[in-house]
């Protein structure tokens, strides 16, 4: 199918089909923007935060890993200077109640005439836009009135800026050296849908990158043109991403210059991933506000500086939603209908599906289960023995498997199964001895995304 007949819909009937992704707190009919992970979002989550683990820090020398606190000092936000200006213009409707982003009319729902934008309506009767801080707040104490305001983090950078003399001397390492972090971020929001797009919590993948202040340019463009190769190399394809920079207008309070990877997204082309040159701005505010300076000295030569950072910042569930729709196709094979996520095989939430194909014969079940305990203690593997074979390929289809083992009559005869590929959909007969070993190499294999049809 073609890239514009991957429509949102289809994204979150299959996730919700198939247990990826689904509304939260349904039972009391859902909380707005909040969404719960089944098993298979939350095995697809953890490849897609292990291949970034993976290239931002164990593929180099020069990247730490950091996991700070959620709840920071209430000083941070202030001296970071989210308390002043993290905030969205936003309106409220005095008929419906209802409150907008004003910078996004254009994409909301009137709350009365859901075909209408707010304030296209004679009964529309919309405010002044005024500026609402973006970050929860919660109180650290066990009696309430003794106790102190605090703020859940909106991102998780600035416990990587106040942890900067710790970690870098515990690196022992000269800039261009970087603090990776992974973990959850919460930002009140006002949004227009688009699933897990934009949510009330989600988690980030962050990269503060400290370089010396003359090199920060060279490293802006090194690390967007690196971030850009990352998305390709798990699949997403090329004609579907691109680098913008930001106007003036857009850059956040903190930044100089900033680059956005953006998605070609059923919505249309929007910000996947920002990568910002935040100068010196964290470090100089955190030095002022705390009283310690937070620099990088040469213990050797006494060469002094505050390092200017490069941000590469990248949602992880906006990053899952993103290998879904770029993954979603619908094609007929023998006449029947197939849906199937074309997930990179490193990605996929099971690597191997293994399949008795005569369920009710034992000694096919026995060999199959044999197999399944091999191979389960290296790659996710799903066992199926329920319903008929086709129907067991078309499940695995659906969650993005890139290979199913069949156990069938020949097995029993000479130990060999058959290998089906998701995507060619090639049945080969291999050794059931080498299944593990033929696995393995094409988990390492280099994998693009076949091309979309249309
Ligand atoms: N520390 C930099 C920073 O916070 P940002 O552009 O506000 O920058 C970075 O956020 C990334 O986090 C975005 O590119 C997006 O992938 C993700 N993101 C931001 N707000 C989000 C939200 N409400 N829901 C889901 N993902 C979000």
């Amino acid at each position: 199918m073609s890239t514009d007949a991957v429509t949102m819909d289809k994204i979150v009937s299959l996730s919700k089909r198939r247990g990826f992704v689904f509304p939260s707190s349904e039972i009391y009919g859902g909380l707005g923007s909040s969404y719960d992970y089944g098993h298979y979002g939350v095995l697809l989550k953890d490849n897609v935060k292990a291949r970034w683990l993976e290239a931002m820090v164990r593929e180099r020398d020069d990247i730490v890993a950091l996991d700070s606190s959620i709840i920071l000092h209430p000083k941070i936000w202030e001296a970071s200077g989210h308390v002043s200006g993290f905030t969205d213009p936003l309106v409220d409707c005095r008929t419906c109640k209802k409150r907008f982003r004003a910078d996004q009319l254009g994409e909301s729902e009137c709350g009365r005439k859901p075909s209408k934008h707010p304030g296209e309506t004679p009964d529309c009767d919309l405010t002044e836009p005024r500026q609402f801080n973006l970050m929860f707040r919660t109180r650290v104490g066990a009696v309430e009135e003794t106790g102190v305001d605090v703020y859940l983090r909106p991102e998780t950078a600035q416990g990587i800026f106040v942890n900067f003399k710790n970690v870098a001397q515990l690196a022992r390492r000269k800039p261009p050296f970087g603090i990776a972090q992974v973990g959850k971020a919460f930002r009140n929001e006002i949004t227009p849908g688009n699933f897990i797009f934009r949510t009330l919590e989600f988690e980030m993948m962050e990269l503060e990158y400290f370089v010396p202040p003359a090199d920060s340019a060279r490293w802006h463009e090194y690390w967007v043109a690196e971030r850009l190769a990352w998305h390709v190399r798990y699949g997403v394809r090329d004609e579907n991403l691109r680098a913008r920079a930001h106007e003036a207008d857009e850059l956040s309070h903190y930044s100089s210059a900033t680059s956005d990877i953006e998605y070609r997204y059923p919505m249309g082309w929007s910000e996947l991933e920002g990568i910002a040159n935040r100068g010196d701005f964290d470090l100089t505010q955190h030095t002022e506000a705390s009283g310690t300076k937070l620099e990088w000295v040469d213990a050797g030569t006494g060469e002094r500086f505050v390092p200017h950072v490069i941000e590469p910042s990248l949602g992880l569930n906006r990053s899952l939603l993103t290998f879904l729709i770029d993954a979603y196709d619908e094609e007929v094979v023998a006449e029947r209908d197939r849906t199937v996520l074309r997930l990179h095989p490193r990605l996929a939430p099971v690597t191997t599906a293994v399949l008795p194909l005569i369920t009710k014969d034992a000694a096919m079940v026995e060999k199959a289960q044999a197999l399944r305990d091999e191979l389960r203690r290296h790659l996710s593997v799903e066992y199926d023995d329920s319903g008929q074979i086709g129907r067991r390929y078309r499940r695995q289809d659906e969650i993005g498997t890139p290979w199913a083992l069949t156990v069938d009559e020949q097995t029993l005869s000479d130990d060999t199964v058959t290998l089906r590929d998701r995507d060619t959909l090639a049945q080969e007969r291999i050794p059931i001895g080498g299944a593990l070993t033929a696995l393995l190499e094409r988990l390492a294999a280099p994998w693009s995304p076949p091309p979309r049809a249309g």
